[in-house]
């Protein structure tokens, strides 16, 4: 069965525990599934960290990696995302998107035979997700029971963030102002998900409350430009700082998935100072994305299980 990855829940609790174990396992124990293969990794909207890490994953891997801009494929003007979707899956082993309308992704999972990864849609960013889980299990040994705050914008980050965090147990608390809060469809939803739970608050204080990990993102997601002042004016109380990290439980880490924006979003002192853990999020993006991969392709689970000893960036806040 072609196993594709636009949305965490594609995995179940218990693969995501595998790919997190083939994520930490050494690179040699994953043999090179995709020795000889392409994967072509296309690209609406800029990146750094998911093209370089992708790349990289792909690389460790075994295989080829072929970068692609989303204009040259020109999905629904020069060719359908359908077309486009077929020749490719011709040609790779994998075909990965970062989109616009989180609709393309589907569509291509729709036509393609061979893996498709969502590399961010406006809904979801879900190799995001596994970056933050494979740090928040490095920092605490497990996700189960502790509490986790995301503070800002309920997008795409939030999202796949919730939703891994409520499958593996954690206690996710949400402070969004109203009109950019989790719908309560999406609450109830992401709330059945797992043993976990999903509470939304406007104050942010109240939301950080107790939390052992306190995450933001951008208030303007890429293709949000023309609302950046408006926005401005609507999370200028939703800025983690020090006095709203303070409101955590003590010693709490931050994270943020980056790009970060130092003084909206986020203060320089918090996201530079020693809580914060986002260098060593933003390295583990490699390493789950490789986990990822490695699981998709078919790789024996078991490749990880003969250590606990995580990637080499997996707890490591100094970097
Ligand atoms: N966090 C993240 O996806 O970063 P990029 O947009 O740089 O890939
Ligand atoms: N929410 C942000 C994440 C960037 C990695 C965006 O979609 O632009």
């Amino acid at each position: 069965m072609t196993r594709h990855f636009l949305e965490i829940t594609d995995l179940t609790a218990g693969e995501i525990d595998d790919v997190l174990r083939l994520s930490a396992a050494p690179i040699p124990s994953l043999g090179h599934p995709l020795r000889g293969l392409g994967a072509a990794l296309i690209f609406e909207k800029p990146s750094n960290r998911t093209r370089q890490s992708m790349e990289m994953a792909v690389v460790q891997l075994g295989g080829h990696p072929v970068y692609t801009r989303g204009e040259e494929v020109g999905f629904d003007t020069r060719e359908t995302v359908e077309d486009v979707t077929r020749i490719m899956a011709g040609y790779h082993a994998v075909l990965a998107a970062r989109v616009f309308d989180h609709a393309v992704v589907a569509r291509m999972a729709a036509v393609s035979d061979v893996p498709v990864v969502n590399m961010l849609s406006d809904h979801s960013h879900p190799l995001q997700a596994l970056a933050d889980t494979l740090t928040m299990v490095g920092e605490f040994g497990s996700l189960r029971d502790r509490t986790v705050a995301y503070v800002g914008d309920f997008n795409n980050v939030a999202r796949s963030l919730a939703e891994v965090c409520v499958m593996l147990g954690a206690h996710v608390r949400i402070g969004c102002p109203p009109g950019y809060d989790a719908s309560d469809d999406d609450l109830a939803r992401i709330d059945s998900l797992g043993s976990g739970t999903v509470v939304q608050y406007s104050d942010p204080i109240v939301a950080v409350a107790g939390a052992d990990a306190v995450h933001t993102d951008t208030w303007t997601s890429m293709g949000q430009e023309m609302e950046k002042s408006e926005r401005m004016e609507v999370f200028g109380h939703y800025q983690v700082n020090a006095g709203l990290l303070g409101a955590a439980a003590r010693g709490a880490i931050f994270m943020h998935c980056l790009p970060a924006y130092r003084g909206l979003e986020v203060s320089a002192e918090v996201i530079d100072g020693p809580q914060s853990r986002v260098f060593t999020q933003g390295h583990n993006r490699m390493h789950a994305a490789r986990g990822l991969l490695a699981f998709i392709l078919g790789a024996d689970t078991a490749a990880g299980s003969t250590t606990d000893a995580p990637s080499a960036e997996r707890t490591d806040p100094a970097r």
